[in-house]
C-alpha cells in the first residue's frame, strides 16, 4: 500500500486572467512565462522574426500566447485555453479567457476552478463596468484571491496618483463583494515592471511583484478537505468477485473502513478498497481519481454519490441559484433544459427569476429594496424580471426532474455548481451556483405547523367544536364568510375602502367584521413595534383573529400594511381555500408620499420615524392577487364596486 499525502496539493495554483482585449492580458502572461523562463527558444525566436519582419524593436510577447488565438475563433462553445508554467516554488495553471464582447462566460468558465483571478485595469482608462463585472463574478465564483494589476502604468508616467485613485475607487466598489484578499499592483507588462520584478520607476509602490503574489498567495485554507464527495462515473465490472465505482474524489478525503452512505438512494455500507493505477491506497483525497469498492453489494449507478455518513449534502428538486446566462439566446422560463451537475445529467427548467444584478451598483432590479428612491423608480417598472439575456446575471429558482445532490457553492464549489445545457443545440447556455433550496412559503409554515401542533397536543389541549356548523351560519345570513384582505402602502387608502365596503356590505344585510392596523395596534397587538418580526407577529395574531370570524360566518374585512408577501401567505394559509381574497390597493410612494394623510411619511423622510414601510423598510408587491385596485387614477365608488362584483362571481355573494 502507498503512503502518500493527500487532500489538495498547495504547490499548484490555478489563475485566471480577465481584460478586455487591449488591457494587455496576453502580455502579461507572455511577461510571466518569458522572465519565468518557461517559453521555448523557438518560440521567441518564431516572435522575433515577425517583429524584424513589422521592423518594429523588441517582440510582441502578447504573440507568445495569441498563438491558440485563430482555432480559439473557430466557435468552440467555451473559449478558454489552459496554459502551464512553473517556477522553483510553484506550478501554475492559467486559464486565459479571451476578453471578447462573450467575457462573461469566458470568465465564468475560467474562474470557476481558479485559485485566484487577476484582472487588469488599462491605467489610462481607470476602472471601467467590466472590471466592476470581473471582480463582481469573481466574487461570486467565490475566488478567493484577486490581484488587480493596473496595467500601462508606463503610458501614465508611472503616476502613484493615477494609480492610487484606482485603488481607492475599486477598494470602495470591492468591499461589497465577498472577496477576502486583493493585491493592488502597479504594472506594465510591456516593459515589465512589478510583473517579476521590481520596478526601480514605481519607488512609491512597496508591494509585492505579480510572480511573487502567485508563489506566495496562501491556498491552503481554501480548500475543502472535510466534506467527502464522490460522483461515482462508471460502475467496474472486471469479472463477479469485483464490482467498483470510479470516479474523481472532488472534495475531502476517504479511507477504507470508513461507513459510507450512497444517493440518493440512502443506502449505507463501508469502503473496502481505494484503488489507483499504483495499486491500493490507506488514504486518497481531492482531486484524486479512483476506483472505490464497499463491503457490501449495493445497486449504484452513474450519477450517484457516495459520501461520509456523518457529512451529508442536501439531495432536493428546487434549488435557488445564481445563474450566468451564456448563450446568444435569452433564457426561457419554463423551458426543459439539461442540467449537468458534478456526474449526472438531469432535465430541468428555469421556474423563476427573482432578481437580475446591475453589476455597476451591485443592486439587484427587484421591488424589495429598501431605498426609498429605488422604490420610486422601480415603481414605475415591472418588478418581475422575464429573462436573461447574454451576459447577464441573476438570482432563479430552478426545479429538476430528478433530484440533484449538492452543497451550497459558498461550501462547496464543486458539488454547488452546474452548467446549463439546451437540449435542441447541446450548446452550454448557462452556468450556476447554487445557493440552497426553495422551500414555499407553504412548505416552511407547514413545518412550523407540525412543531405547533405537537407542543399543543402535549399540553393536552383539544379545539372544542361549535354546534352550529358554517353552513347553517352561512345559509342563515345568505352569503358565504371571507376574509378580505387590504394590503397596501400607509396612505393607499385602504383604510377608506374598507370602512366604505363595510357600509355597503352591511346595507346589503351581510355579516361583517373590521380590522384594522391602527385599531389593534390599540389593543391585542399594543405591545408590538415595526421591526420584521413585530409586524409578522401583528399579521399573525390578526390572521387568526380573522379566521374566528370567518368561521362564524362574517365577511371580515382586514387593513393592514402587511408588507411581505410571506406575511400574507401566512394568514392565507390559515383561511379555507376561495375565502381568502388579497385585494392589492395599489398607488404609488410617490402620491402616497403627497397624500401623507397623517403626516407620518415627512416624519419618516426627517427620520423621525424608523422602519417606515416605503421610505426606509421594503414593500413587496403581491405577486398574484385576487385583485388589484388602482386608488390613484380610480374613484372609491369604482373600486367598491369591483371588489363586490369580485365577491360575487366567486360566489360569496349571491348577484
Ligand atoms: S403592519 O406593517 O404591521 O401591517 P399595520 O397595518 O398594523 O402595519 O399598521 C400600520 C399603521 O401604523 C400605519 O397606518 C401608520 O399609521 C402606523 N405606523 C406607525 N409607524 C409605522 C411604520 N414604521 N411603518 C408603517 N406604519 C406605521
Amino acid at each position: 500500500m502507498n503512503l502518500r499525502k493527500t487532500g489538495g496539493n498547495t504547490n499548484l495554483l490555478r489563475f485566471t486572467t480577465v481584460g478586455s482585449v487591449d488591457d494587455g492580458k496576453s502580455t502579461l502572461i507572455g511577461r510571466l512565462l518569458m522572465e519565468t523562463n518557461n517559453v521555448f527558444d523557438d518560440q521567441i525566436e518564431a516572435v522575433e522574426k515577425i517583429a524584424k519582419r513589422k521592423g518594429e524593436e523588441g517582440i510582441d510577447l502578447s504573440l507568445l500566447t495569441d498563438g491558440l488565438a485563430a482555432e480559439r475563433e473557430q466557435g468552440i462553445t467555451i473559449d478558454v485555453a489552459y496554459r502551464y508554467f512553473q517556477t522553483s516554488k510553484r506550478k501554475f495553471i492559467i486559464a486565459d479567457t479571451p476578453g471578447h464582447v462573450q467575457y462573461t462566460r469566458n470568465m465564468v468558465t475560467g474562474a470557476s476552478t481558479a485559485n485566484l483571478a487577476i484582472i487588469l485595469i488599462d491605467a489610462r482608462k481607470g476602472i471601467l463596468e467590466q472590471s466592476r463585472r470581473h471582480g463582481f463574478i469573481a466574487s461570486l465564483l467565490q475566488v478567493s484571491h484577486m490581484i488587480v494589476a493596473v496595467n500601462k502604468i508606463d503610458l501614465v508616467d508611472y503616476s502613484q496618483e493615477i494609480f492610487q485613485s484606482i485603488v481607492t475607487e475599486y477598494d470602495e466598489y470591492s468591499r461589497k463583494l465577498d472577496i477576502r484578499d486583493i493585491t493592488y499592483i502597479p504594472v506594465s507588462a510591456l516593459e515589465g515592471d512589478n510583473v517579476v520584478s521590481k520596478s526601480e520607476r514605481t519607488p512609491w509602490y512597496e508591494g509585492s511583484t505579480v510572480l511573487h503574489v502567485l508563489e506566495n498567495v496562501h491556498i491552503g485554507s481554501d480548500l475543502n478537505l472535510h466534506d467527502f464527495r464522490f460522483p461515482v462515473q462508471y460502475v467496474i465490472r472486471p469479472d463477479l468477485n469485483f464490482r467498483g465505482y470510479a470516479g474523481k474524489i472532488v472534495t475531502g478525503t476517504i479511507y477504507p473502513g470508513e461507513e459510507v452512505v450512497v444517493l440518493p438512494s440512502g443506502l449505507t455500507s463501508k469502503v473496502k478498497t481505494i484503488t489507483t493505477m499504483d495499486g491500493d491506497l490507506s488514504e486518497a483525497g481531492a482531486p484524486e481519481s479512483v476506483v472505490l469498492s464497499l463491503e457490501d453489494e449495493i445497486d449504484i449507478s452513474r450519477g450517484d454519490m457516495i459520501v461520509r455518513r456523518q457529512n451529508l449534502p442536501l439531495v432536493e428538486r428546487k434549488i435557488d441559484v445564481i445563474l450566468c446566462w451564456m448563450a446568444e439566446d435569452p433564457l426561457v422560463i419554463g423551458k426543459n433544459y439539461f442540467i449537468k451537475h458534478t456526474s449526472r445529467v438531469v432535465t430541468g427548467s428555469i421556474k423563476k427569476l427573482v432578481y437580475m444584478f446591475d453589476v455597476n451598483t451591485l443592486h439587484r432590479t427587484d421591488a424589495t429594496e429598501h431605498n426609498p428612491f429605488c422604490e420610486l423608480v422601480k415603481t414605475l417598472h415591472k418588478t418581475d424580471v422575464e429573462t436573461l439575456m447574454l451576459n447577464e446575471i441573476g438570482r432563479a429558482e430552478i426545479e429538476v426532474t430528478q433530484p440533484i445532490i449538492f452543497d451550497q457553492y459558498n461550501k462547496n464549489r464543486e458539488t454547488g455548481s452546474f452548467i446549463i445545457i439546451d437540449p435542441d443545440t447541446n450548446f452550454t447556455v448557462g452556468a450556476g451556483m447554487i445557493r440552497g433550496v426553495v422551500r414555499s412559503i407553504e412548505e416552511t409554515i407547514h413545518v412550523e405547523r407540525k412543531v405547533s401542533d405537537a407542543v399543543t397536543k402535549a399540553m393536552n389541549i383539544t379545539p372544542e367544536k361549535s354546534f352550529i356548523t358554517l353552513e347553517e351560519r352561512e345559509e342563515k345570513n345568505n352569503h358565504k364568510s371571507a376574509v378580505i384582505w387590504l394590503t397596501g402602502l400607509s396612505g393607499a387608502g385602504k383604510s377608506t375602502i374598507a370602512k366604505k365596503l363595510e357600509r355597503a356590505l352591511f346595507n346589503m344585510g351581510c355579516s361583517t367584521a373590521a380590522l384594522d392596523g391602527d385599531n389593534l395596534r390599540h389593543g391585542l397587538c399594543k405591545d408590538l413595534g415595526f421591526s420584521g418580526e413585530e409586524r409578522s407577529e401583528n399579521i399573525r395574531r390578526v390572521g387568526e383573529v380573522a379566521k374566528a370570524f370567518c368561521e362564524q360566518g362574517s365577511l371580515v374585512i382586514c387593513t393592514f400594511i402587511s408588507p411581505l408577501r410571506s406575511q400574507r401567505e401566512q394568514v392565507r394559509a390559515l383561511i379555507p381555500e376561495g375565502k381568502f381574497f388579497e385585494v392589492f390597493i395599489h398607488c404609488s410612494l410617490k402620491t402616497c408620499v403627497k397624500r401623507d394623510p397623517k403626516g407620518l411619511y415627512q416624519k419618516a423622510i426627517d427620520g423621525e420615524i424608523p422602519e417606515f414601510t416605503g421610505i426606509s423598510s421594503p414593500y413587496e408587491e403581491p405577486l398574484s392577487p385576487e385583485l388589484i385596485i388602482d386608488s390613484e387614477h380610480r374613484s372609491v365608488e369604482e373600486n367598491l364596486n369591483k371588489i363586490i362584483e369580485k365577491l360575487q362571481s366567486e360566489g360569496i355573494l349571491k348577484e
